[in-house]
């Protein structure tokens, strides 16, 4: 058993992971569905059609080879128009997204900062990397602009998070502006922000009433509000070219799913039509935490305190708003 001596470990302090079917019947509490799009059953029925209408129904080989496939490239299009960037690119999940960024836009001589909040997936990425690699303190763009002046350095990188997964919390819209002051380049994951916030639900540009330019990044998830799987890099032509040559996330893997990616494009078209009475039904989510728990929730997701044998834990709560 070459591992026990680390599960017991694991076990011994009650962090050990399990996978377990739930029952549907269950409130569900813990899942990325914010929208209930994962149910909606009209939205899976429109996209058998268009998935239909292609002779091949699975990409087949990598994105670079010849696994592009007009689904890709029409959703890729949709949301780079709709959200103000060149350039689109979808992705196999949120994770390989964030990984393909940050494992291949820092270079030698290149300072990459990320939030401490950071999702998982941009820190083990940030292992593989040859540049400076610094944390900081969770959304304090005074210490973010702290580490750039007592650092040399060649390009900046900074990866932060529109709602962080960890705490919930709001970016803070400051580092923004430390970006743009230094020309860094702004990796922004809107993975819980995006179908949550901002005037259309298109995430914190949105919110924040942010015109993207040339240093803005901006990474999405489809598994979460958009209720599929798979994910999408928005960016400038250079950028997205330099991806393609560059991302080994993105080069040495199979194109996304045809279904997925139509699945997510489905969800976004939803998100568009339905916007009024999804803002209302967020806010109402929302206000009913504050009246019953008191926690000021600024996207869907927070970390709600609770004791488990007499230890303070955090409990990720998410709230689903299924409205159709
Ligand atoms: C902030 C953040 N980024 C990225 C990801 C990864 O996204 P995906 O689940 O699509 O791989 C997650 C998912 O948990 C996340 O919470």
């Amino acid at each position: 058993m070459m591992y026990q001596h680390e599960l017991s470990a694991l076990a011994k302090s009650n962090r050990m992971r399990t996978r377990k079917i739930y029952d549907e019947a269950l409130m569900d509490f813990s899942s990325n569905d914010y929208l209930g799009l994962a149910q909606n059953e009209t939205l899976f029925q429109r996209t058998v059609t268009q998935v239909s209408m292609y002779k091949t129904h699975a990409p087949k080989a990598s994105i670079v080879v010849n696994g592009y496939h007009p689904i890709h490239q029409e959703f890729e299009e949709f949301l780079a128009r709709n959200n103000g960037f060149e350039a689109g690119m979808v992705c196999g999940s949120g994770f390989l997204a964030n990984f393909s960024l940050i494992e291949a836009l820092p270079r030698k001589k290149d300072l990459l900062i990320l939030d401490e909040e950071y999702h998982a997936s941009g820190m083990v990425a940030a292992k593989t990397v040859d540049a400076h690699v610094l944390l900081f303190a969770h959304n304090d763009a005074n210490h973010l602009e702290h580490l750039i002046n007592t650092h040399s350095y060649n390009r900046i990188i900074i990866a932060v998070e529109g709602i962080y997964s960890m705490s919930g919390d709001l970016l803070n819209r400051e580092i923004f502006e430390v970006a743009n002051r230094y020309n860094a380049l702004l990796i922004v994951d809107e993975a819980h922000s995006v179908g949550v916030l901002g005037d259309n639900l298109r995430g914190v540009f949105d919110l924040f009433n942010i015109i993207p330019e040339a240093n803005h990044i901006k990474m999405g998830t489809l598994g979460k509000a958009l209720g599929s799987y798979g994910a999408y890099i928005l960016c400038s032509n250079h950028i997205a070219e330099f991806l393609q040559n560059r991302a080994k996330a993105m080069i040495y893997t199979t194109a996304p799913s045809l279904f997925d990616i139509a699945l997510g494009y489905q969800g976004f078209l939803y998100l568009m039509r339905h916007k009024t009475k999804l803002k209302a039904e967020i806010e109402k989510r929302q206000s009913l935490v504050l009246q019953h728990l008191d926690i000021r929730m600024e996207g869907l997701i927070c970390a709600y305190p609770w004791r488990r044998e007499g230890m303070l834990c955090r409990c990720k709560m998410r709230l689903c708003t299924k409205v159709f």
